[in-house]
């Protein structure tokens, strides 16, 4: 069995084969043709802090693939009071199919996926957002652009997942935080070791300039993640100057695409103009969201008994 807790768990044939089982998936929903892939399969849906994309896009995304999502909001579960992740896994796993959970802590997800018996997988942790990172992905496809991507902001959930994407499908990335913060350095080696097998461009430092100089995609995300909130004025402080406007973007390619996960902090990470700009890109990639998930969601059914 197989889940989908970070990219680094997967080849670049894998994230590949995922991709086009979404490219397919989404051709037929464009000509509203749901198959159930996975009929009558129940999704728990785990959700320690709040979401709008990732929430709507499972729950309506098992519901097109003929299943049925569960809400369960960790302060309205056992779990929430108390209740061990590893007894709430084993409940779960006797009464659902698959599970997607958002979680503060990483190793949550892992004894979920211990303890279920089922396929897990990650709607964003502390340390990793995958499948944003595979809607991100599928979106540059779509719209046909390769070459540099620059992520500038925070060295986050967001910027570690593409680290992960980047390294293992062998991309140019070039990234831009504040001092103090960058990426975590195992997440930085991982990424290194992964570029060394498949000739990944991976930079990263404290340039703005340097990262978004010929690039063709540029990416930014919140410089107050969730659960952050206390730290919000001095990161406010410590992110001056990094915020994606019109004459960063000129350093970029004539025609680079902007993308943003959302929700985006118009005035902080990306100016207004830059964002109603590139807005088409930006929610193209909020509704693959959909689509993306639906290829993970069927390719995980599909490897449920691969040991
Ligand atoms: N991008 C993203 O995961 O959005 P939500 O927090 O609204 O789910
Ligand atoms: N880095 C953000 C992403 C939100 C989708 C957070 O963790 O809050």
């Amino acid at each position: 069995m197989r889940h989908f807790l970070t990219i680094n768990d997967f080849s670049k044939d894998e994230i590949l084969e995922i991709l086009e089982i979404s490219k397919n998936i989404k051709k037929e929903a464009k000509k509203k043709e749901y198959k159930p892939y996975l009929k009558d399969q129940v999704l728990a849906m785990i959700f320690e802090k709040s979401s709008t994309r990732t929430r709507i896009s499972f729950e309506v995304g098992i519901y097109q693939l003929g299943g049925k999502g569960l809400f369960l909001s960790s302060k309205d579960i056992q779990l929430g009071r108390g209740e061990p992740v590893k007894d709430t896994a084993r409940v779960i796993g006797r009464m659902c199919d698959m599970i997607m959970a958002r979680v503060y802590k990483q190793s949550d997800l892992e004894d979920l996926a211990k303890f279920s018996g089922v396929p897990v997988i990650n709607g964003l942790s502390d340390d990793f957002h995958p499948v944003q990172i595979m809607a991100d992905y599928m979106t540059m496809l779509e719209l046909g652009v390769s070459g540099k991507v620059a992520y500038i902001g925070d060295g986050n959930n967001i910027a570690n997942s593409w680290l992960m994407l980047a390294s293992k499908l062998g991309l140019e990335l070039s990234m831009a935080t504040p001092n103090g913060y960058e990426p975590p350095k195992n997440v930085v080696n991982i990424a290194l070791e992964n570029a060394k097998k498949s000739g990944a461009k991976i930079c990263i430092n404290n340039n703005i300039k340097e990262a978004i100089n010929g690039a063709n995609v540029v990416i930014t995300d919140t410089w107050v993640s969730m659960g952050q909130e206390e730290e919000k004025q001095k990161r406010i402080k410590d992110f001056s100057g990094f915020m994606v406007d019109e004459n960063l973007m000129k350093l970029a390619n004539k025609n680079a695409i902007f993308m943003h996960c959302l929700p985006a902090y118009r005035g902080y990470e990306v100016s207004e103009e830059v964002f109603e700009k590139h807005a088409d890109e930006i929610f193209l990639e909020a509704e693959n969201r959909l689509h993306a998930q639906k290829g993970v969601m069927v390719w995980l059914d599909k490897h449920r008994n691969v040991k």
